[in-house]
């Protein structure tokens, strides 16, 4: 049986070196030395031997083990170098290929037109007033002259808090409330950019969040026709002269008259499509003059002051200037869409 040690010594360093693959050196592993394998089970064997073999043979076999232990590590590195170095030689590595160049990010559309907005009040003399997204009932609703029942509401569903009275603001007119209670009795050219939020069933044309830039001029002797001067004067700037630009009679509580300014839709020429839901025109702000109620719980006294307010859309403003034909690509993080401008 000592024979039967060295012979399977012999065959496994044998087996050994003819085993040129990892597969193989796997194969050749659980063959001998593995939990079943040959000199594992040779070495258990010792028991089964006559009380005065068994030092002998178990000196023996364990040096066998060890020794093909060895052979085993040296040949696995072998096998490894050449299998690198004959991936490298294929070509399955090109090692000349230039890195995967990281995502690079960019100003979001809205953003951008918001900027562009800034830029032409700006020169028109408008500052910027930040003002909060969380608002109060109050200043949302109240104080813009919508009472707690008033039917206009529906129109500015939004998100509430778990506090009473805390919501999400619906506009940017609430602003027109900060601004003038910070302001007055002094006159005022601010514009009020900011997300808003509203309860809203979502299409190509509505979204559940969307930003506005509202505008605030409060002075002595400010008419209507500065409101309509100054706003065409806007829309040329950003659309461009040729571009149709027509206000409608609307109502809101908060400006008395009020006004809605259309462009005609750059998408269908006029013609009437699913953006301008068939008018052929795109409503772009919401205006009017400031009324005397809301002018008096800013702290002007209405006798005196005059003023006019607007509320533009930024989304609306990029679908017309890029051709976007769903407000749901703004806010739906897709940077198919965002790497195009
Ligand atoms: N806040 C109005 C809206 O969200 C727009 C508006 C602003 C109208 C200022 C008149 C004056 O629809």
């Amino acid at each position: 049986m000592f024979e039967d040690l060295e012979r399977l010594y012999q065959a496994a360093s044998a087996a050994l070196a003819e085993s040129k693959d990892s597969a193989a050196l796997e194969a050749w592993e659980s063959a001998y030395l593995g939990r079943k394998g040959a000199v594992t089970l040779a070495l258990r064997a010792v028991g089964n031997l006559p009380k005065a073999d068994r030092a002998a043979y178990g000196k023996r076999a364990n040096e066998i083990r060890d020794a093909l232990e060895q052979a085993y590590a040296q040949q696995a590195e072998l096998v490894r170098a050449h299998e690198l170095a004959r991936q490298l030689e294929s070509g399955a590595i090109d090692v000349t290929l230039p890195g995967l160049r990281p995502l690079q990010g960019g100003i979001h559309p809205a953003t951008r037109t918001l900027r562009e907005i800034a830029e032409i009040w700006r020169e028109m003399g408008f500052q910027i007033f930040r003002t909060r997204e969380v608002e109060d009932d109050q200043t949302n609703f109240e104080l813009l002259n919508i009472p707690e029942h008033h039917p206009a509401r529906d129109m500015w569903d939004t998100f509430h808090t778990t506090r009473p009275g805390v919501i999400l603001r619906t506009h940017t007119s609430p602003g027109q409330i900060h601004a003038m209670r910070r302001y007055a009795p002094k006159p005022i050219r601010v514009i009020l950019p900011g997300m808003c939020f509203r309860y809203e069933q979502i299409s190509a044309r509505k979204e559940i969040q969307f930003n506005q830039v509202e505008g605030l001029a409060i002075g002595e002797n400010i008419r209507l026709s500065d409101l309509k001067g100054t706003i065409t004067a806007f829309a040329r700037r950003m659309f461009g002269a040729d571009r149709r630009v027509r206000f409608r009679g609307s109502y809101f509580p908060f400006t008395e008259p009020s006004m809605e300014v259309d462009v005609e839709c750059i998408l269908c020429g006029g013609k009437g499509c699913s953006v301008c839901s068939g008018t052929g025109w795109l409503e772009i702000a919401g205006c009017g003059m400031v009324h005397p109620t809301v002018l008096r719980n800013g702290g002007y006294d209405p006798s005196r002051f005059s003023g006019f307010a607007f509320g533009m859309g930024p989304e609306r403003i990029t679908m017309l200037k890029y051709g976007i034909t769903d407000i749901r690509y703004f806010w739906a993080n897709d940077v198919r869409f965002l790497n195009q401008f």
